[in-house]
């Protein structure tokens, strides 16, 4: 039996989103499932999906909003990604997410609302925590720390002074990853 292959694309600003599309792809790899990750920075043309058995799509959040490849790649994307009969995931890194109250809501806006603006339904998606860098590699400007801040705290619940804090639930993603492959195996 050939191996099934996942395109897994994501728009990343600060680095969470980019490292669980990473975490995800190795956890198929070790189930011998091929993942092709895209940075949708780099690329965003795609005639089709046909080469592959899943897709995913994963976007940072800020300000409420998915990164602009993201939307620019489901807005080119959305009568290819309707006519997708195969599983299809979503998911987002925003702070909110790490806040158990937050979570439920921030879940369905960030994500099955949004989507449902192109004319597309999902069934599989969640969200995810994501970081807080004010280290001098970040890649954060000043306004968006402060920003990030007041964001952070209210996420945390905590003062956040860390230089970097990381907010996001490896066993979540791990989860997410799992029940992909159980669709990709259904
Ligand atoms: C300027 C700014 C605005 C943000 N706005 C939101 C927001 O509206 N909701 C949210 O949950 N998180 C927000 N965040 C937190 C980001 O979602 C978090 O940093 C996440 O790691 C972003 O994903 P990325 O690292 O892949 O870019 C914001 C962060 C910054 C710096």
């Amino acid at each position: 039996m050939t191996e099934k292959k996942v395109l897994i694309v994501y728009g990343s600003r600060f680095g969470a989103t980019e490292g669980v599309a990473i975490k995800i792809a190795e956890i198929f790899r070790d189930n011998n499932v091929l993942a092709e990750v895209v940075d949708l920075k780099e690329k965003s043309d795609f005639d089709n999906f046909d080469n592959y058995d899943g897709l995913i799509i994963g976007s940072s959040i800020k300000i409420g909003q998915w990164t602009r490849h993201v939307k620019n790649f489901v807005r080119n994307m959305r009568l290819e990604i309707q006519k997708f009969t195969k599983p299809f995931g979503f998911y987002v890194c925003s702070a909110y997410a790490a806040l158990e109250e937050q979570y439920a809501k921030v879940k369905e806006e960030y994500i099955p609302d949004k989507l449902t603006e192109f004319g597309i339904s999902i069934d599989y998606y969640d969200a995810f925590g994501g970081v807080i860098d004010f280290s001098e590699s970040s890649r954060m400007g000043w306004l968006e720390k402060k920003i990030m801040k007041i964001a952070g705290n209210q996420a945390t619940g905590a003062q956040v002074e860390e230089e970097y804090t990381d907010l996001r639930d490896w066993d979540q993603i791990e989860k997410f990853a799992l029940g992909f492959l159980d669709l990709l195996k259904a």
